[in-house]
């Protein structure tokens, strides 16, 4: 099984939609037996909630439930996930001291935009202070960058 973490601030907008955005591709591909997905937050600032209505809704309109519930990252998770995925630069930067408190880590630790060919490198801007389009615009760099994501692991790890 590949295992991968995508992770924002809070773990209500940006992560759950990213996790849900990619398991629909991933079963789309037939390769949900293959493929683990999950989501945290840097900040333990909505542990056990449902993601942001605004991430559901939008979701939603593009046949993709939402179903996790909030999580704070732990140094753990870089021996349990193969792949972190940070939404932005803040994010990852948190990431990587989280990493160093660690024991063997094995994740790699990358940033979402780095798979965004409209955008590259740049952050998946944190759309919680903001209005709908601003999730619409988070999911559509969202779902291009879940796709080139795949794409490097099918790659990376010979899956059919
Ligand atoms: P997220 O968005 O990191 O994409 O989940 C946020 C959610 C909540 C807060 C900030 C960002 N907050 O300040 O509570």
């Amino acid at each position: 099984m590949v295992k991968v973490l995508f992770v924002c601030l809070g773990n209500i907008c940006r992560s759950p939609l990213a996790e849900g955005v990619f398991k629909h591709i991933v079963t789309q591909r037939g390769l949900q037996e293959k493929i683990i997905v999950k989501s945290a937050g840097t900040s333990g600032w909505h542990l056990g909630e449902p993601p942001d209505p605004r991430s559901v809704t939008v979701a939603r309109n593009h046949g993709i439930v939402l179903d996790s519930l909030g999580r704070k990252a732990i140094s753990e998770d870089f021996e349990t996930y193969d792949y972190i995925i940070a939404m932005d630069k803040s994010n990852f930067n948190h990431l990587q001291n989280l990493r160093a408190t660690g024991g063997t880590a094995k994740a790699k630790l990358l940033l979402m935009r780095d798979f965004d060919e409209v955008g590259k490198g740049l952050d998946v801007p944190d759309p919680y202070y903001g209005g709908d389009d601003g999730f619409d615009k988070v999911y559509q760099m969202l779902d291009r960058s879940c796709r080139k994501l795949l794409d490097e692991i099918v790659k990376q790890h010979d899956l059919k």
